[in-house]
């Protein structure tokens, strides 16, 4: 049973979770998605991805950064030799977004939506327990940091989100259409990658 004022979600198993998203009524989003876009990757995967909302293209494939952005995540990924497809927890990274709905005609999303969603993101954190988490976009940064400072303030410095480091970056979209940007946003992966490199491998009890 969760303790009083939990979100019944803490407690879910993967498969639970997954269902628990793909049922979801809890805003008006649900009236419109094609479907719920839950999240890909390595279910311990030691980088996390958090980026936005589905937009028309993840909304119709049911996954999460599959168009022009998601192309740029990609190559970002592969430069430091990280990727979404198979590969092992240290080198396939986990990528979510803080919604699990297309809003309509990728308006931003709302704060009661980003609440109502919340629950299912916090829980995906939890479950991967990542060595660090990429938080893309003000949204992301709202959700995770409860933060409305800009990306540009906050960017550059390790945070915290329930004891793992997070580190703040642009979202894939913003630097589509602000390239200059892209110099900042190298230097920000190159410090999550050196904070991925420097946290602690879990303490493992001795064999038998
Ligand atoms: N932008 C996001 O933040 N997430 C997606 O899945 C696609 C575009």
């Amino acid at each position: 049973m969760s303790p009083p004022g939990a979100s019944p979600v803490a407690t879910l198993d993967w498969p639970a979770l997954r269902e628990a998203v793909a049922g979801c009524r809890a805003c008006s989003l649900c009236e419109s998605r094609t479907q719920t876009v839950f999240g890909v990757g390595h279910e311990r995967a030691h980088w996390m991805i958090v980026g936005e909302a589905p937009g028309e293209q993840e909304d119709l494939r049911g996954e999460p950064f599959v168009g022009a952005a998601g192309r740029l995540l990609d190559r970002m990924l592969l430069a430091l030799g990280l990727t979404r497809g198979p590969g092992e927890a240290a080198q396939q990274v986990y990528i979510a977004n803080t919604l699990k709905c297309r809003p309509p005609r990728n308006r931003n999303p709302e704060p009661e939506e980003l609440q109502r969603c919340q629950p299912f993101l916090e829980r995906q954190v939890e479950l991967v327990q990542p060595k660090v988490i990429l938080a893309m976009g003000r949204f992301a940064v709202q959700s995770l940091l409860a933060s409305t400072e800009p990306v540009g303030r906050l960017r550059g410095r390790v945070h915290q989100w329930r004891g793992r480091p997070l580190i703040v970056t642009y979202h894939p979209a913003y630097l589509l259409r602000n390239p200059a940007d892209k110099a900042r946003a190298w230097a920000d992966l190159c410090l999550a990658a050196q904070t991925a490199d420097q946290a602690a491998e879990p303490v493992r009890p001795p064999s038998a």
